[in-house]
């Protein structure tokens, strides 16, 4: 049964719709500007991640990297970071703010707020 528009409301309180699934391709990512924030949206094995988009190291578009499993290498110098911590794939290096999603709707939902680094799940 679906959720009625209150329900979906109160879900998806704090979350804003950003893609549409069927855009981001499977084990690839796209950049998206929103709200004045850059964010790359990831698809692995039909779920979703959302990190800055920004790489630290220089600015290119992590949403246009390569992805191999979790991990996404910037399209400019190769560095890697893991789409769903925004850490380097070893725990250190570089790092990027990572983003809460939720799918409802056929729709990618982030949280704009970033979530800390270090709080993990
Ligand atoms: S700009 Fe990303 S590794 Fe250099």
């Amino acid at each position: 049964m679906e959720p009625s528009k209150a329900e979906s409301s109160t879900v998806m309180a704090g979350f804003t719709a950003v893609a549409n699934c069927e855009d981001i391709p499977q084990g690839g990512g796209r950049p998206y500007k929103i709200a004045g924030k850059s964010i790359a949206i990831f698809r692995v094995q039909d779920r979703f991640y959302a990190i800055n988009n920004i790489c630290p190291h220089q600015g290119a578009s992590l949403g246009k990297g390569k992805l191999k499993g979790y991990i996404v290498s910037c399209p400019l110098h190769d560095q890697q970071f893991d789409v769903r911590s925004g850490f380097g794939p070893d725990g250190g290096g570089y790092c990027v703010v990572r983003y809460d999603v939720k799918i409802h709707d056929k729709q990618v939902w982030v949280n704009l707020q970033p979530k800390d680094w270090f709080s993990g799940e």
